[in-house]
């Protein structure tokens, strides 16, 4: 697939992704969340790649929806096709872990597409919103329920119903986004990072991000239980004893992903 609207490079074992869509502050249209679903499949399945990043621009991860686009869709049109679900949830679907790099606005969509990711790195100037209220509708990618699972009833309650942003610090202190980078560090930093995750033992990877997810989906007791079967699954693992032994013998692991 050709790529008009998105960037995509090849760092190490991550596999970076940047939003390119600069005249429309990376407003995500179909053509670009159709080329974002490819290039994260593409990866996803690249046994090269450990770990994704996804990025923005400086001024904005992605200002949401494009809304031009959607203006004039019908109901029968985004029902028929299947708006949202079609092309959008590439990054909640992906087994191996993609950490959202956001400078800028990361707003409506935006900020619902940085939350599909497994954690969010804020640069200083970030702006976390879901303004979809001042467009007569309300957050269509999954915002009411991750925002609420992010930071809570009252947090994610106000958010929605005023369409208000929220700062980098703000995101920091009510746990949206795991960590806040000065602007400059902001990418070298989420590749830092992912290439110290792809260098871990995939199966542990794969396993790790999914019992953490686990915990959104079910209650404590199943989610414990489903990790509880996990752990002693990898077990199974050469990589297990290969990192224990590591640690035992003082070097570092060389996993082998078996
Ligand atoms: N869709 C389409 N185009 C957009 C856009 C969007 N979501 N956001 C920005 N743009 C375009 C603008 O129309 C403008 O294009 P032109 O130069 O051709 O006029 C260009 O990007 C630059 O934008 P601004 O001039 O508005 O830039 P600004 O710095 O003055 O303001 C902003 C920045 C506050 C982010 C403002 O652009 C804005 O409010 N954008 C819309 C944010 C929004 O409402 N997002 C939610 C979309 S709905 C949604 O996402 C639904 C869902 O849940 C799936």
């Amino acid at each position: 697939m050709k790529y008009e609207n998105i960037l995509v490079d090849q760092r190490d074992n991550v596999g970076l992704i940047t939003l390119h869509r600069p005249k429309a502050l990376n407003a995500l249209c179909a053509a670009l969340m159709d080329e974002l679903t490819h290039a994260i499949e593409k990866f996803d399945k690249d046994d090269g790649i450990g770990c994704m990043v996804l990025t923005g621009s400086e001024k904005a991860f992605a200002a949401g929806a494009d809304i031009k686009e959607m203006s004039d869709k019908t109901y029968i049109e985004v029902m028929r096709d299947d708006f949202i679900t079609a092309n959008w949830e590439a990054a909640a679907k992906a087994r191996k872990p993609i950490i959202a790099a956001v400078a800028g606005y990361a707003l409506g969509g935006g900020c619902e597409l940085a939350m599909m990711c497994d954690f969010i790195l804020a640069a200083e100037n970030a702006k976390f919103g879901q303004p979809e209220i001042n467009l007569g509708v309300i957050p269509g990618a999954g915002g009411t329920q991750r925002l609420t699972r992010f930071v809570g009833k009252s947090k994610a309650m106000e958010m929605c119903l005023t369409g208000r942003m929220m700062d980098a610090q703000e995101a920091e202190r009510c746990g949206l986004v795991s960590r806040i980078i000065a602007d400059e560090d902001l990418l070298d930093e989420a590749l830092d990072v992912a290439q110290k995750i792809a260098e871990k033992s995939l199966p542990s990877v794969l396993t790790a991000k999914e019992c953490v997810n686990v915990a959104y989906e079910t209650g404590l007791k199943e989610g414990v239980h489903y990790e509880r079967r996990v752990f002693h699954a990898l077990f199974a693992f050469d990589d297990k004893a290969e990192g224990m032994n590591a640690f035992i013998e003082k070097r570092q692991p060389k996993f082998s992903d078996k």
